[in-house]
């Protein structure tokens, strides 16, 4: 068996260049007349059904693991008891599911010795394909252990949303425990049972592409999005047909990486790990979710898939998590390359015994363990563990009374309307307005003629954003289709790029073929068209940003402005000195001061997913309100990075400027504008002094003082002025609530503050909450207002 260093094929196959879209073609169509052999072979009725059990061991006999009456832990220990060591330890092998899965693993499979496979190629839409190898495993092996499936739906399987960065920013976590649902919904019509997403990393450096995947810089609103992200995969059985198993992805720290450039190692104490990077692993795992993932990355000195202190201490024995470990894409195998394992038998002990169950894509673990088991240096216990945990989860998943799938085309399931209904409101909720100068917006939909000018402005395909699993561009609405939906028939839109987009040339092993800085700006004759098109028009819309292969994995930047060609046609055309509306497309926030200055008005809409063009356009003309808030702060240059709101207090606040540059951010977390004004009235406290057990009840007088009706997000900040724990947050997010108020309406908004929200964890990871002084706010942002102060005291003080 090869134990290849594999990158993964695009992550959207139907996107990725013509020779290996026809090469995958060309594979599937051959390997469909295959299987019409096979799978009619297999296909019928089989004997060992007894419809409400099946005969896996095919011994005629229900025994307990095949019993869907035991108890769940009674039947892995009962199976566990049956297996041998080769079979215990397929459980721990995913391997990747190619055109050649059969011919590849079909031996192995039937000695029981695969546990899971891995999707990631246009396969994963023939669920006949699934049903093969699961027959395989089921029906001729001698267990008949089911495996299980599993692939990545980040955002989205088919009906593409928003990438979390942007859902984030709608900060509305049920919004997206419906669009995670939906997910799970598409992703299982194929025969998938198992997503790996959430994914749960903090992240503060906008070079990182995968910045894009995750919930940005807070772990208070991070986790509530990664407890949600796992309801909505799961919902409350995960056994039901239209749900998947979710992972919380990637333990732990891979939003650290040095340099912001991918797979980089991390250096994170053990205090900012508790109170930054764990919580929003801790609140998935509180919420159910049955598996995790190891991240690349070395973490403090230790790679993060061979770190007994997080998978094991902290993961599986302070938090009790009871489902599985799986390593990322062959990073067991990368801890050779880490220089950490010599061979790949020590490679796969060490991950191991730090607590990785099963190891993704490498066969370290399948070509080692035995041998190491035999010769005494790893105990069976262990292999035994890692196999109960693995079986726990195909439990809980059903696969034992449910292993097959429906076969019928799967395509009914896919963009129905709900489905898109949800897609356009989660654009709607996650563009932040980030400047909108003298009302230009909304715009009028009396409009005559709109010039639509940049490369992204009837794009179908970056819309979509960096993980768009099986996202097609012809589901897409383009800002085209959707801004000319809002006019009269006799509205003249015309879209002129000016330039074009960058993109990533890549070998075949995925380092890059070319430094893909940006080309150079072409200057203003070669924006001749798109000048002349803004100068006849009675509005300029100018839909900017990046190509989407610019973000998530194994694509940081090292710049964060926008192309050089583009920022000269947005100079180009700003000089003109009408009003431009800049609509920006990117998966991680842009240092644009010069936008700022010069735009009329600035929507980051993101990669909005496939109704993009028609949220847009919703907001744009006001049929919509704006209502989201940034969860990351955007930088004012690119030397600031990492800058966040929730940083400690140095000795000297007032000092360490920079001295050729601001030292803030361009736009502070928690930004965002509205088409009205809400005033904030002074911040209420409902008591001077906490006493443990009580509450205390913040309150804020919010006005509508605009005309028209608008979403406030009030966010309730709290600061710990002294902490022997370490130092706090000069602002930390508590709570927050989004209030609808129609023009001139005023309501008290009123939160309840106790001491469990006041502590922090300590540097040995305790939790504390000390006496004190604390701050308060209540405002639109991380930077505004003005904080009351109360106490918190012990229980006899007053
Ligand atoms: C990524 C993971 C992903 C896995 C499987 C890895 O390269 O880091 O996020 O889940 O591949 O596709």
């Amino acid at each position: 068996m090869p134990n290849p260093i594999r990158l993964k094929p695009p992550a959207s196959g139907f996107r990725a260049s013509a020779p290996f879209v026809e090469a995958i073609t060309s594979i599937k169509y051959g390997l469909a007349t295959f299987l019409a052999t096979v799978v009619m072979a297999s296909a019928s009725p089989t004997t060992l059904d007894h419809g409400t059990w099946i005969d896996l061991n095919k011994n005629g006999r229900k025994d307990v693991y095949e019993d869907p009456t035991q108890p769940p832990e009674k039947r892995v220990a009962d199976l566990l008891k049956r297996m041998t060591l080769d079979e215990k330890i397929g459980q721990l092998f995913q391997a990747y599911r190619e055109s050649d899965a059969d011919a590849a693993y079909g031996g192995l499979l039937r000695q029981g010795k695969v546990g899971s496979f891995l999707d990631g190629s246009e396969l994963i839409e023939n669920p006949a394909l699934r049903n093969h190898l699961q027959r395989i495993a089921v029906e001729e092996s001698r267990l008949g252990v089911p495996l299980i499936f599993g692939t990545d739906s980040i955002h989205g399987f088919r009906t593409i949303f928003p990438i979390p960065l942007a859902q984030a920013c709608a900060w509305e976590p049920e919004l997206f425990e419906k669009t995670q649902a939906i997910s799970a919904r598409e992703t299982a019509a194929v025969g998938i049972d198992w997503t790996f997403a959430p994914m749960v990393d903090l992240a503060r450096d906008p070079r990182w592409g995968r910045i894009a995947e995750g919930f940005g810089e807070d772990p208070y609103l991070g986790s509530l999005y990664a407890a949600a992200g796992v309801r909505g995969f799961q919902g409350t059985n995960p056994a039901d047909p239209d749900r998947v198993i979710a992972c919380l992805k990637h333990y732990v720290g891979y939003g650290a990486v040095e340099g912001g450039r991918d797979y980089n190692t991390t250096e994170i104490s053990e205090y900012t790990l508790r109170n930054f990077y764990l919580p929003q692993f801790r609140a998935g795992v509180e919420a159910g979710a049955w598996t995790v993932m190891s991240a690349f990355n070395c973490l403090s000195g230790m790679p993060a898939s061979a770190n007994h202190h997080t998978l094991t201490d902290i993961l599986k024995n302070e938090w009790k998590f009871r489902g599985f470990i799986v390593s990322d894409w062959a990073a067991v195998n990368e801890l050779m390359s880490q220089g950490i394992a010599a061979n790949p038998a020590e490679a796969a002990r060490l991950a191991l015994t730090a607590g990785v169950d099963m190891e993704m894509l490498s066969s370290n673990y399948i070509n080692t363990l035995k041998p190491q088991v035999l010769a005494g240096t790893i105990r069976e216990k262990t292999i035994d563990e890692a196999a109960s945990r693995v079986l726990r989860v195909k439990f809980a998943r059903g696969l034992f009374e449910r292993p097959y799938v429906d076969e019928s085309w799967p395509e009914t399931a896919f963009l129905k309307p709900d489905a898109l209904a949800l897609a356009r409101e989660a654009v709607v909720k996650s563009c932040v307005l980030l400047k909108d100068e003298n009302n230009v917006l909304p715009l009028s939909r009396q409009l005559k003629h709109i010039a639509l000018i940049g490369p992204l402005g009837d794009d179908t395909n970056d819309l979509l954003g960096c993980w768009c699993a099986r996202g097609r561009s012809r589901d897409v609405v383009s800002m085209a289709s959707g801004i000319r939906a809002k006019l009269a028939p006799d509205a003249e839109v015309t879209v002129i790029h000016g330039c074009d987009l960058p993109g990533v040339e890549r070998n075949p092993d995925g380092s890059l073929a070319a430094r893909n800085r940006s080309p150079s700006a072409s200057g203003e004759a070669a924006f001749g068209q798109a000048v002349e098109a803004a100068r006849r028009a009675d509005a300029i819309i100018m839909a900017l940003g990046e190509p989407d292969s610019w973000s998530g994995e194994n694509a940081s930047r090292s710049s964060l402005d926008l192309p050089a060609d583009q920022m000269a046609l947005f100079n180009a055309i700003a000089a003109l000195g009408k009003p431009v509306v800049v609509i920006l497309i990117n998966g991680r926030p842009l240092a644009l001061p010069e936008v700022q200055n010069k735009a009329a008005a600035i929507l980051e809409a993101w990669a909005p997913g496939v109704q993009g063009g028609n949220g847009i356009a919703d907001l744009l003309f006001g049929d919509a309100d704006p209502e989201g808030r940034l969860t990351v702060s955007v930088p004012y240059d690119v030397g600031q990075v990492p800058v966040y709101y929730n940083h400690f207090n140095t000795g000297r606040p007032q000092l360490g400027e920079y001295v050729d540059g601001p030292r803030d951010p361009l736009y502070p977390f928690g930004f965002g504008l509205t088409y009205t004004t809400f005033k904030y009235g002074e911040v209420k406290l409902s008591a001077g002094t906490l006493k443990p057990g009580g509450t205390i009840t913040a309150s804020v007088n919010l006005t509508n003082i605009g005309s028209r009706p608008g979403v406030a997000v009030v966010q309730l900040y709290i600061r710990d002025l002294v902490s022997s724990a370490g130092p706090r947050p000069v602002r930390e997010l508590k709570d927050f609530r989004k209030v609808r108020l129609t023009p001139g309406e005023s309501r008290e908004v009123q939160f309840a503050l106790s001491k469990p929200e006041l502590g922090s964890y300590d540097r040995n990871g305790r939790w504390v909450v000390e006496p004190g002084e604390f701050q308060v706010w209540l405002a639109k942002d991380s930077a505004s207002g003005k904080p009351a102060e109360f106490k918190l005291v012990d229980k006899d003080q007053d």
